[in-house]
């Protein structure tokens, strides 16, 4: 029978979150959208926090689309700055606390300054090993699977890999995260039920978690919340139920818990 790993049915292992809500939750206040993206940033330091002290392995962040370009100039700017300030000023502070920091997503689009502090953060964290934070910045799922698409022609050009060999497993090994365990959970803040161009291939099995509360209210205790809904979901990866429950007895016998 296909193994399992049934650990992960407990505890995410990696948990993927689209931090929406930052615009409403400042004109709630009477303020400019942009005073809700400062109060997120503080929402994604307790995310981090928390997902390093519960022992998640992966926290992956959806910080700006492919699409949110198409947003006004000066909130798109306002984001870059602050993408910009907040990688200079939490980045000594993730790497005390053992974080492995990776930027996902179109790089280039971005200044040669902020490229340069991305490699920067990405340099004097990559030995890290209490969490991989995975900040998205200029993603988008369609991006991902092209720019592997692209790769995999590249290397069918090249003769090092001929057609027939293009398997799932070689597109997935080109995809952003390909390293890290996929997204077991996956987390929207802000009330909308859509996926936004997220990680649309990493995604296949994750259980999906909606959430009401807009970004920067998201607490150590709405975090809880989500977990605990994710470790009463029976995940069954296409199996029937009768199944799963013959892999969870059969797990249980070979461990001996
Ligand atoms: C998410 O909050 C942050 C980004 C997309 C950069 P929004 O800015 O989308 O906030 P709402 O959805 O308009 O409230
Ligand atoms: C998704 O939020 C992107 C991020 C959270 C970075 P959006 O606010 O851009 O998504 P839509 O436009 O509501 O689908
Ligand atoms: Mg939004």
């Amino acid at each position: 029978m296909e193994t399992i790993d049934f650990e992960q049915i407990r505890l995410p292992k990696h948990v993927a979150i689209i931090m929406d809500g930052n615009g409403r939750w400042a004109q709630l206040r009477g303020k400019h959208r942009t005073f809700g993206h400062k109060a997120g940033a503080e929402a994604v330091r307790r995310a981090v926090t928390f997902a390093r002290q519960k022992g998640i392995q992966s926290l992956t962040l959806f910080a700006f689309s492919s699409e949110n370009w198409k947003r006004p100039q000066q909130e798109v700017s306002v984001l870059m700055d602050l993408f910009f300030t907040v990688l200079k000023r939490e980045v000594k502070k993730l790497h005390k606390h053992n974080v492995r920091l990776r930027i996902i997503g179109d790089k280039q689009a971005f200044s040669d300054k902020l490229q340069q502090r991305i490699a920067e953060a990405e340099a004097l964290t990559a030995a890290n090993t209490a969490l991989t934070l995975n900040i998205a910045a200029n993603y988008g799922g369609r991006w991902d699977i092209a720019h592997a698409a692209k790769q995999l022609a590249e290397a069918v050009q090249a003769g090092k890999l001929s057609v027939e060999d293009i398997s799932e497993d070689k597109l997935a090994d080109k995809l952003c995260l390909a390293e890290q365990p996929a997204p077991d959970l996956l987390i929207r803040t802000g009330g909308e039920h859509r996926v936004s161009n997220f990680l649309l291939w990493q995604l296949a099995y994750a259980e999906f978690y909606f959430a009401d509360v807009l970004w920067p209210d998201f607490d150590e205790h709405a975090f809880a919340r989500a977990i605990a809904d994710f470790s009463c979901r029976e995940r069954r990866f296409g199996l029937t139920s009768a199944q799963v429950q013959q892999a969870i007895l059969d797990t249980d016998v070979t461990t001996g818990e």
